[in-house]
């Protein structure tokens, strides 16, 4: 790899104009179909870790957090309920990279997730009613009749294209905050880059935090 895909040196004062700069690249040079999959990781009661994908359809730049919506009722969802921290990682392979985040998780405003679900094709908010999300389930066919009887429910003929379907109450998206990020670069001769921004974050309200300036690092690849 040349060693122009490593970090700038210095190092940026605030990393998130880097880290959305590297999810634009990553989206634009279309090199994999979900350019904007996070692995989440958050923690069970024991203190074991789980982890799994989900989609970032936001990253706040000037405030400094990443936005992934999911049943409440989830396994992660009753995780994050019950220790609100989860850590999330970004790899683009073809573009060598890849970035870390760590922080304090809250729900979105309800603006925010109505506004996500109503962009959602009518088959996935059918389908956000229909699964009760990491709960058993018994066969394939019960899902079915399930999306069948949502359907039904709001009155969504078996073929239509479009249709009124609120959002489910137990839907709707985190904020995971950052307070930690590193990013990470392949660097030529097995010389890889790496570095990591911390600061603190005081909670402000339901939704947010204030953040303290970040403090950069370089550390050994
Ligand atoms: C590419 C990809 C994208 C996914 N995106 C989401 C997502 O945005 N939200 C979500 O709840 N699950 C998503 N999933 C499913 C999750 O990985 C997971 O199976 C599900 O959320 C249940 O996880 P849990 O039981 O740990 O809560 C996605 C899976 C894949 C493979």
């Amino acid at each position: 790899m040349p060693d122009d895909l490593t970090l700038p040196e210095p190092l940026p004062a605030d990393p998130m104009a880097l880290f959305q700069e590297w999810f634009r690249e990553a989206a634009a040079r279309r090199a994999q179909p979900n350019p904007d999959a996070m692995v989440v990781a958050t923690t069970a009661g024991n203190g074991d870790p789980s982890a799994r994908v989900v989609l970032c359809k936001r990253i706040d730049g000037v405030a400094g957090y990443v936005v992934f919506f999911t049943n409440y009722d989830s396994r992660k969802g009753r995780e994050l309920t019950a220790r609100p921290r989860a850590a999330a990682v970004f790899h683009w392979d073809a573009l060598h990279r890849q970035v870390r985040v760590e922080g304090p998780v809250v729900r979105s405003p309800d603006a925010e997730s109505d506004q996500y679900f109503a962009s959602r094709s009518l088959d996935s908010r059918i389908a956000a009613w229909a699964s009760a999300q990491s709960e058993p389930l018994a066969s394939r066919d019960l899902l079915r009749q399930r999306v069948r009887e949502i359907a039904a429910r709001f009155n969504i003929a078996p073929d239509a294209k479009n249709g009124t379907v609120p959002r489910p109450p137990n839907w709707g998206g985190h904020r995971l905050w950052i307070d930690t990020i590193e990013l990470w670069a392949e660097g030529a001769n097995r010389v890889h880059d790496r570095a990591v921004w911390t600061r603190s974050l005081q909670r402000a309200d339901d939704y947010s935090f204030a953040g303290a300036p970040w403090r950069s690092t370089r550390l050994n690849p």
